[in-house]
């Protein structure tokens, strides 16, 4: 898979995308993340991208003219399966999604700072807009790094054991059970016995269990 994220502050990326899994994503080839720098779009010598909001108001507005220069670019060399943009009145990321778009080829992302992008940004080039909960962060670049993660580990072949993100929280619907290791016991607390029983469908059905009553309890609204 390709990403392609458009942002003021590539350096803020950096760091999550090039280390850990996706660092081992992108070694292994099964991933490629292309960050472009907005101000190489920018409409003067100044570097200048954005600029105050129509109808006044606080804060700054990303201009059309550098941002479509930078998706006309990209689009004109490879076709992308969603433009996505990173905003917290987008749909709220779950694992469904991330579970769909880790089957594209191509994806773009663009992410947003100051008061967000022209609306006719959005309306021309964006299919899917992404928030990643409803809180609001200083840009999009913390954003598309969590979509990226979630989408990347997810990449057949970038996690060791690929059964491990079956067994995530969320993957089946439910939250993922307790899990121990050494020692048997710490500060008086065991490690539940059926965990040293070797009994392996004993054991599949305990996690179940402890999967649902988590569920239950945190989270009742994702039993139906
Ligand atoms: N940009 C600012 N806040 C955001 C959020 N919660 N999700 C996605 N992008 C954002």
């Amino acid at each position: 898979m390709r990403i392609d994220i458009i942002t003021v502050m590539p350096e803020l990326l950096e760091s999550p995308l090039n280390h850990s899994m996706m660092k081992r994503a992108q070694e292994k080839g099964l991933l490629e993340v292309h960050l472009h720098h907005l101000r190489q779009f920018a409409i003067n010598k100044h570097g200048q991208v954005d600029d105050m909001q129509y109808g006044g108001g606080a804060g700054m507005v990303i201009m059309c003219e550098p941002l479509s220069k930078a998706i006309e670019s990209l689009q004109a060399v490879r076709k992308y399966d969603e433009v996505i943009y990173l905003t917290p009145d987008g749909k709220t990321l779950n694992q469904p999604m991330a579970n769909k778009l880790s089957l594209c080829e191509n994806l773009l992302m663009i992410c947003g700072h100051y008061k967000g992008i022209d609306q006719r940004i959005r309306d021309l080039y964006v299919t899917l807009e992404i928030s990643i909960g409803d809180y609001v962060l200083s840009g999009g670049e913390l954003a598309a790094a969590v979509l990226v993660d979630s989408i990347g580990r997810l990449i057949p072949g970038v996690l060791n054991d690929e059964t491990s993100a079956l067994t995530d929280s969320h993957q089946d619907g439910l939250l993922a059970p307790p899990v121990y290791t050494r020692p048997a016991e710490f500060k008086n607390l065991k490690v539940p016995d059926i965990l040293l029983s070797g009994h392996f469908a004993l054991i599949e059905a305990w996690r179940h269990e402890e999967a649902l009553k988590r569920t239950a309890e945190r989270r009742p609204d994702m039993i139906s």
